[in-house]
């Protein structure tokens, strides 16, 4: 039996070749260091993702609460967490995600959709006759947060500076899985400004569409949310709106770099455009795991999960199961396959999955078009690995300008 440690720094370099190993060779993997076990196989985690009865998630679901590691120093925390759909199992989980739905249907992220276009096409003409442009700093970012903001009611003159708290939670130090202090510091401070917009907005009152207004006039099971269970709720919005898609966006714009062919086929029939996305969003899928703690025990390839165990989802590894994925490391758009889990499954799946999908194909749809043709800059483009994210954090690119 061969050792697997998630924050190995090998394991950190190229996490790949072990979850290969771990899918066949310990698809129920225990690690004694962690008290945790590890579940790399598709079919595997997306059963047990979707049984909130064997696994709660109301003790944690990263994985420095699920292994028990301290990701930044404790005497710096003084942030005081709420509720918020990552921290609930259902039923009261079902009913705070429920005032939340229908501004992330498809209806509604269809309905985002020409705003979208605008603001991509306006940051586009920005870098179009520099011949270079940064893919995820230029481009990405600057959607993700935009829209992440206009869907919970945030300020767009402040935009920048979420971006620059946000991406410093997950700059990681040397360790590669502990937080720095900058990156501490980050935080602190975008919970106090989130802490202090949400109060104003509760005594200003409101009745508007933003997550910010459904959450205040919310009623949990007769109750209205506490201030920090609305700023635990938009702090997931925020971050989770912001943080991964560039990620995506950016593996995909990869992706077609190293396949200038299948890039040509969405230049000349944009309408694959969705289908090459889904593929990028399969084999670079952002966050590498999140997990459980096990309620009640679990049966699993002979394997007994008992109950107070951690449990993590190997995600990017179920997306590369051969098990599911004829032939998973190869990039093809045509591929179409009908289920992925780089949004997750069951009860706590992706709340901003449409939207997501809908930024990303919008922003590949106008980027193709103004920019067919384009080589990728890999000297200069810059990973971020840790622990639970995965992708480019810069990744530039050069162009023919006409
Ligand atoms: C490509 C981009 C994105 C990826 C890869 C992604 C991935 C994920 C994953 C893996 C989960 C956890 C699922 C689980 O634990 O079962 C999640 C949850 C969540 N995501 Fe996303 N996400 C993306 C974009 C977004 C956007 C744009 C938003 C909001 C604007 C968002 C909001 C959320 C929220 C609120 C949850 C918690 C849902 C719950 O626990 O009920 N995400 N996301």
């Amino acid at each position: 039996m061969f050792d697997y440690d998630p924050l190995d720094p090998r394991v950190l370099e190229d996490p790949f070749p072990f979850y290969r190993r771990l899918r066949d060779e310990a698809p129920a993997y225990y690690s004694k260091k962690y008290n945790t076990w590890f579940l790399s196989r598709f079919e595997d985690i997306w059963a047990a993702e979707r049984d909130f009865k064997h696994f709660t998630i109301v003790n944690g679901q990263m994985p420095s609460q699920i292994l028990g590691f301290e990701e930044f120093d404790s005497d710096q925390a003084e942030v005081e967490f709420g509720d918020s759909p990552a921290s609930l199992d259902p039923p009261r989980h079902t009913h705070l995600r429920a005032a939340l739905t229908s501004a992330f249907r498809p209806s509604a992220a269809q309905a985002l959709e020409a705003r979208t276009r605008e603001l991509v096409r306006g940051f586009i003409d920005e870098f179009i006759d520099r011949g270079e442009a940064d893919v995820v700093l230029d481009l990405a970012m600057r959607t993700s947060v935009r829209i992440a903001s206009t869907l919970i009611g945030l300020p767009l003159d402040m935009a920048d500076w979420f971006v620059e708290r946000v991406n410093a939670m997950f700059i990681r130090d040397e360790t590669g899985w502990q937080r720095t202090d900058d990156g501490m510091a980050g935080v602190l401070e975008l919970h106090a400004f989130l802490a202090e917009f949400i109060a104003e907005r509760r005594r200003r009152g409101g009745s508007s569409d933003d997550a910010i207004d459904r959450l205040l006039n919310a009623k949990i099971q007769g109750e209205s949310l506490s201030d920090k269970d609305c700023l635990s709720t938009i702090s997931l919005l925020l971050v989770g709106g912001t943080e991964t898609l560039p990620k995506a966006f950016s593996g995909a714009v990869y992706r077609l770099g190293k396949h200038p062919d299948q890039r040509s086929a969405c230049v000349e029939n944009p309408s694959l455009v969705p289908s090459a996305f889904q593929e990028a969003l399969r084999m670079d899928m952002p966050t590498q795991m999140l997990g459980r703690f096990v309620a009640k025990t679990w049966e699993i390839h002979g394997q007994s999960l008992e109950p107070g165990q951690g449990v993590l989802f190997l995600w990017a590894s179920a997306n590369r199961d051969d098990r599911e994925f004829p032939d998973p490391d190869r990039f093809d758009i045509q591929r179409q396959a009908p289920r992925i889990l780089t949004f997750g499954a069951g009860p706590h799946m992706c709340l901003g999955a449409h939207v997501a999908r809908m930024e990303g194909e919008v922003m590949l749809q106008e980027l193709l078009a103004r920019v067919p043709e384009y080589e990728l800059l890999m000297d200069d483009a810059v990973q971020m690995r840790s622990e639970v994210f995965r992708g480019y954090v810069s990744l530039p690119i050069r162009f023919p300008t006409t």
